[in-house]
């Protein structure tokens, strides 16, 4: 059931909903989340059912905004046993919005949402439907949020309430919150290793980062401590029906001259080329879909149109590599893992 997002009665309903230790679809600035209260390992062990999750992958944990500027929003200190000061630096820079924060977790509280890691993720989204939930829980006494991606395991990630709708059973509550403005998951920094580490790439580039907490950046292979288990840094992830290749401009015209005008035993369209470039194509199995040539833009379209491909049954996605820059990064990445499933 999908309710809209911007009804106090709906948000009412979606608190209730979670403290009662229920899941919801969750709206928020990046991509749709499947929520339940993080510090409920019952509740959180339906988010793991629901997805096809393993469960020993963490989830993020969501808190609303603090109620003084400049203070950390009261569900970190919930969560998390310690806050570095380059951490800090960086809540106040970047919060809310699409950043994540890896934290050393308290051990008595969201082991199940770690997925029994001692540290946690937290996150406080700038959506204005997530923040409504999220300070209606904490009336609750629901401090916390755990949401992944509100699609089914290794699957796409959903941009709009109706892709919710379409990952999981009927009796899902679902607030629709639009379709989402960033489009692309959070930045994912782990706080726990002394330096800051970049274990997946967002929205916020490695610049932001770096200026806001007036540390370098570190890249995950380059630090010693092992990996925590991470769905979303597994290579393979973020996978449409289709498969899907990434091609130079020139390798992809080439393909397509290759290909002429023949039409084949095949269903008519076959191959959708995914391009910021305008490609020549007579072929009849070919349809051509432009990609924004502006990260931000290709970023917030990325996931709806992958689906969309995917709903006409194309068996190839072929899609121009992103420019090497490093406002790319978030797409460039969610497209080597597509193509690598
Ligand atoms: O934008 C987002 O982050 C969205 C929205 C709903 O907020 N959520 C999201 O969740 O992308 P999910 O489950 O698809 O990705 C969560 C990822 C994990 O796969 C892992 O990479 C990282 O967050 N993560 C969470 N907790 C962690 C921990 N304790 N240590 C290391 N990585 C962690
Ligand atoms: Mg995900």
């Amino acid at each position: 059931m999908i309710l809209d997002g911007h009804n106090p009665a709906a948000v009412a309903q979606a608190a209730q909903t979670l403290a009662a230790g229920d899941l919801l679809g969750l709206p928020t600035e990046t991509v749709y989340g499947l929520a339940a209260d993080a510090a409920s390992d019952a509740a959180v062990a339906k988010i793991f059912a629901a997805k096809g999750r393993p469960s020993d992958h963490p989830l993020i944990v969501h808190v609303a905004p603090a109620s003084t500027p400049d203070a950390p929003p009261a569900g970190v200190s919930h969560f998390a046993a310690s806050v570095p000061d380059f951490a800090a630096r960086l809540m106040r820079a970047c919060w809310p919005g699409p950043l994540t924060l890896i934290l050393p977790r308290r051990p008595e509280v969201g082991a199940a949402t770690a997925g029994g890691q001692d540290s946690i993720g937290v996150r406080c989204p700038s959506h204005p439907v997530a923040q409504a939930v999220l300070r209606a829980c904490a009336e609750l006494g629901v401090m916390g949020v755990a949401a992944p991606s509100a699609n089914q395991f290794g699957r796409v990630s959903p941009t709009t309430a109706e892709h919710v709708q379409g990952e999981f059973p009927e009796g899902l509550l679902v607030l629709d919150g639009g379709p989402c403005a960033v489009g692309i998951e959070s930045t994912i920094v782990d706080c726990t290793r002394g330096a800051p580490v970049l274990l997946r790439p967002g929205a916020i580039t490695r610049a932001e980062i770096e200026a806001a907490c007036g540390q370098a950046l570190r890249d995950k292979d380059a630090v010693a401590a092992p990996d925590p288990r991470a769905s979303g840094t597994l290579v393979a992830h973020y996978a449409p029906s289709a498969k899907l290749r990434l091609m130079s401009t020139g390798e992809l015209q080439q393909a397509l001259d290759l290909l002429g005008d023949e039409a084949g035993p095949e269903p008519a369209v076959s191959i959708a080329i995914y391009t910021r470039t305008k490609l020549r194509s007579r072929s009849p199995k070919v349809l051509l879909q432009y990609m924004p040539d502006d990260a931000e833009a290709a970023a917030r379209r990325l996931f709806a149109d992958l689906r969309a491909l995917d709903a006409q049954k194309v068996r190839l996605i072929w899609v121009e590599t992103p420019p090497e820059d490093a406002r790319w990064e978030g797409v460039l990445d969610r497209l080597s893992r597509a193509a690598a499933a």
